[in-house]
C-alpha cells in the first residue's frame, strides 16, 4: 500500500511539473533583478585606464569595512557628482558647487571644497576625480572611505567620502 501511495504521489508531482508554465531563463537564476546603470561601464573603464597616482589623495581613511556596495553603484555614484559627469560630453565638474553629492542605489559620494568658507568651489576634471576615487579604493578594498582629493577646488583641496544610504 505505501508503495502505491508513493507511485501516485510521484505521478502527481510529475504531472504538476509538466503542467507548470515554463520559467523564463533569467528568473531561474535571479530572484531579484536590478538594472545596471550604464555609467558603470564608463567608471570601470576610467579606473582601468589610469595607474594609481599616490599624490592624487591624502588623509585617506577606511571607514566601515563591513559596508558592502554593489560595484556598479559605486562607479555610477562616482559619476553622478555635480549633477552628473557621466557620458562623453562631460569632462569635468560643472557649475562651481562648493559641495556636491552623487548617488546610485546605496552608494553615495559626498564632496566639499575644504576652503568653501573662503569662497572655494569644486573644480575638478573627470579624470582627476576618477584618480582620487581609484587611489582611495586601492587603499580601502572594502567598505566606505574618505579622503582628500588634492587640488580639486579653485583653492585648496576637496574632502570626499563614499558612504552608504
Ligand atoms: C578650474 O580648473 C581649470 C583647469 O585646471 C582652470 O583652467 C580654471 O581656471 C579653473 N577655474 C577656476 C574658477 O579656478
Amino acid at each position: 500500500m505505501p508503495r502505491l501511495t508513493l507511485l501516485l504521489l510521484s505521478l502527481t508531482l510529475a504531472t504538476l511539473a509538466l503542467a507548470a508554465p515554463p520559467q523564463p531563463w533569467y528568473e531561474k537564476y535571479h530572484q531579484r533583478r536590478v538594472m545596471v546603470p550604464q555609467s558603470y561601464y564608463e567608471g570601470l573603464s576610467l579606473r582601468r585606464q589610469q595607474p594609481i597616482n599616490p599624490n592624487a589623495v591624502r588623509n585617506v581613511v577606511c571607514l566601515d569595512t563591513s559596508t558592502r556596495f554593489l560595484l556598479y553603484d559605486e562607479y555610477a555614484a562616482s559619476l553622478a557628482i555635480c549633477t552628473s559627469i557621466a557620458g562623453p560630453s562631460a569632462t569635468r565638474c560643472e557649475g562651481n558647487p562648493a559641495e556636491t553629492e552623487g548617488r546610485s542605489g546605496k552608494a553615495v559620494f559626498t564632496l566639499e571644497a575644504i576652503e568653501k568658507d573662503k569662497g572655494a568651489t569644486i573644480n575638478v576634471s573627470k579624470d582627476a576625480w576618477a584618480g582620487c576615487v581609484a587611489a582611495a579604493r586601492e587603499a580601502c578594498p572594502e567598505g566606505s572611505f574618505e579622503g582628500v582629493c588634492v587640488g580639486a577646488a579653485t583653492r585648496g583641496d576637496v574632502r570626499f567620502r563614499l558612504g552608504s544610504v
